[in-house]
């Protein structure tokens, strides 16, 4: 599985003619009116650095509002299952929404929603309250109880972040699924929690037209027996929308007319606030575990730290959808928990035009703005025109997250949008990390364009090399977090040995994250990509495993390897090499004709954002004598590449083979 380091140095080499992007004079300090008032100072690393875990406890208490306080910080005693603060009771809705209102905050804009189409809605703190109490009524009344699981399948808009608020509201933990996803897709993941609730929309507003989303909910729940009882929908559209009587039932009809009157349910700081899928190296997409103390304390503390909040001032937006990580722990949790106006957006960045976002930030004076390297490429390439039209001098702090941004796009990021002015936090972190690790901080660190940096006060990370020594600076090796930290996932949703053999057995006690990195001379650490066989496109976790197994369920298809090809745009591109069977149908047809058939498949079984960008069938597939595939060589081909060394190949003259069927003119 880990087979192939060093990998992705290759890919993630500087563009050339970029040295000097990165040369000594490239440093950015942090600007001096923001490092005079910022909130993190360097003597955090210290007060941290003594006792993580008194540190932690520190800010549990700060951040958030207990019912009963906690007693006990980290228990470490059974690793690697840990607990924080487990003997206190706090409501995730309560710190969320209600303690500001309680404040006297009421009257401060929680979201500024924009629709695609342009519609707006503006909610207050008070208003969040209101909302979410009706939807936590509501979802009792359809049978939803403390513990009780709830699929969310919706667009980004509020009714999806009131959803999340009211499941945690009472004690039931959400499982979004992200709305690109298929039915099929929705399907195993409804299975896999037992949801007993799937909130949805008739659909949301994409590229200046409305996308259905409920059709895909049939679908799912028309494939097998589930648990699902009933299936909330908001009307968002106004689409025809089928109806299952008994089962669906409206939003305005059940949550408008609720009252708006809940009391939160106090829960343990263990219990579990959330699930949400993931892709993994191998099988299905694992159903990663948060709970609810240590989660919400480490989402808030980086909230504010890392983006320097000042939450009577700021507006803040993060564009990721609720259905990825990012969504839950920087547009839903973190925010929230700190009092923040946000912007949430429901569509595309290039609709109606490529100045929508520029737009946006200059409407609602966004002042923090959180994003992915590959939304900052495409607007690179769709050129400066576009945020030159806008006022964006709002603009203070600038993020970055999903996947290592390269020093152009980062240099381009903080001089055509942030003006030469605000500083970048490149952030890394995953869905299992809960929250943010590695991260410069805006009023403390001198950023350096392409690198993460530093590990946050709190959090103890390390670049170690295959017998787990930490490697000199200068080198690279394997990225792991060496202590525990609050936001941890707390497992495998009905899986702990998969939990364990993921992440802590690679290194015997250490979490692996699966991503290579490497330390500058200064300790500063780059990070490189994942090592292991799962791709980022466009900021998104998809498994090589899970897309070869969906193009092999082609009746066509006799086997298939799917690589990760570095896109200028998004990163990496999925391109998969097919063997068709020799009786398919499809072995008759033209090779375009075949891929655009699995393309579709693909999109089918797993959902449009897993569609590989080309699909090259072949006679045969680089293997070595044990039968694992190279993708390395696999690798070498999707990026025009002189093939690399392939002597441990079973079949060495398989890849000339493969060059010469990809030469050949297609059928
Ligand atoms: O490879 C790393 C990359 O995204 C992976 C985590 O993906 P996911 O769980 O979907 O969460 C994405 C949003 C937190 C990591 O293993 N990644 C994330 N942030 C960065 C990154 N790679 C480089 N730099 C980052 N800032």
């Amino acid at each position: 599985m880990y087979g192939e380091w060093p990998v992705t140095e290759q890919q993630h080499a500087p563009e050339p003619g970029l040295e000097n992007l990165l040369s000594e004079e490239r440093r950015f300090p942090p600007p001096p009116d923001l490092a005079a008032h910022a909130n993190a100072t360097s003597d955090l690393y210290a007060w941290a650095n003594a006792d993580r875990p008194a540190f932690w406890a520190e800010q549990a208490r700060t951040l958030l509002t207990w019912s009963t306080p906690f007693s006990t910080g980290l228990d470490w005693s059974n690793p690697p299952f840990a607990t924080w603060f487990a003997d206190g009771e706090l409501n995730a809705a309560y710190n969320a929404v209600d303690r500001h209102v309680e404040a006297g905050l009421g009257d401060r804009v929680a979201i500024h929603f924009e629709g695609e189409p342009g519609d707006t809605r503006t909610l207050t703190y008070a208003d969040l309250q209101r909302e979410v109490s009706r939807a936590a009524n509501a979802l009792t009344a359809l049978g939803v109880g403390t513990g009780d699981r709830v699929a969310v399948y919706l667009p980004m808009i509020p009714e999806a972040v009131i959803t999340m608020l009211a499941c945690a509201r009472i004690g039931a933990p959400h499982s979004v699924v992200f709305g690109g996803f298929s039915a099929e897709a929705l399907y195993s993941r409804i299975l896999d929690a037992e949801a007993k609730v799937v909130v949805t929309a008739d659909g949301g507003y994409r590229r200046g037209a409305p996308a259905a989303l409920k059709p895909a909910v049939d679908e799912a729940l028309a494939k097998g027996p589930t648990t699902v009882g009933h299936v909330l929908v908001v009307r968002r559209t106004g689409q025809d929308t089928a109806w299952t009587q008994g089962r669906d039932v409206w939003w305005h009809d059940v949550v408008d007319t609720a009252s708006d009157q809940h009391t939160p349910v106090p829960v343990n700081a263990e219990h579990p606030l959330f699930i949400l899928y993931t892709s993994g190296t191998t099988g299905k997409p694992k159903g990663i575990l948060h709970t609810t103390g240590g989660y919400l304390t480490q989402a808030a503390f980086t909230h504010l730290n890392v983006f320097d909040l000042k939450p009577e001032t700021d507006v803040y937006w993060c564009t990721a959808d609720v259905g990825w990580i990012t969504g839950h722990s920087y547009v839903a949790y973190g925010p929230l928990v700190n009092g923040a106006t946000q912007v949430i957006y429901e569509g595309t960045p290039d609709t109606p035009d490529r100045g929508r976002w520029w737009s946006i930030i200059e409407k609602y004076k966004v002042s923090i703005l959180y994003t992915a390297p590959t939304a900052i490429r495409s607007c690179m390439k769709w050129g400066e025109q576009w945020p030159a039209a806008h006022d964006l001098s709002s603009l203070r702090v600038l993020g970055s997250v999903g996947e290592p941004i390269n020093p152009e796009a980062w240099i381009w990021y903080r001089s055509t949008i942030g003006g030469d002015r605000a500083p970048i936090v490149d952030t890394w972190w995953q869905t299992e990390t809960g929250a943010i690790m590695i991260s410069p901080l805006p009023g403390v660190t001198t950023t350096k364009p392409g690198s993460a940096q530093v590990p946050l006060p709190g959090i103890a990370a390390d670049v170690i090399d295959d017998e787990t020594h930490s490697v000199p600076n200068g080198s690279g090796g394997y990225l792991v977090i060496t202590e525990p930290w609050p936001s941890m996932l707390r497992g495998i949703w009905g899986d702990p040995d998969r939990y364990v053999d993921t992440y802590w057995s690679r290194f015997k006690g250490i979490y692996f994250a699966g991503d290579g990195a490497k330390k500058d001379e200064d300790g500063d650490i780059w990070l490189l990509g994942r090592v292991d066989d799962v791709m980022n496109v466009s900021g998104h976790r998809l498994s090589t495993t899970e897309i070869e197994s969906a193009l092999v369920s082609h009746e066509w298809v006799a086997e298939a390897a799917v690589v990760g090809a570095s896109d200028e745009t998004t990163g990496q591109a999925v391109v998969a090499f097919v063997i068709l069977r020799g009786d398919a149908a499809g072995a008759a047809l033209p090779a375009d004709e075949v891929a655009a058939q699995l393309r579709a498949h693909v999109a089918k079984a797993i959902g449009p954002i897993a569609k590989p960008r080309q699909i090259l069938v072949v006679p045969e597939l680089p293997k070595t004598r044990s039968g694992k595939i190279m993708r390395r060589l696999l690798r070498d081909v999707a990026e025009h590449r002189v093939v690399g060394d392939a002597t441990t190949l079973a079949d060495s003259s398989v890849m000339d083979l493969i060059a010469a069927g990809l030469a050949a003119p297609k059928a």
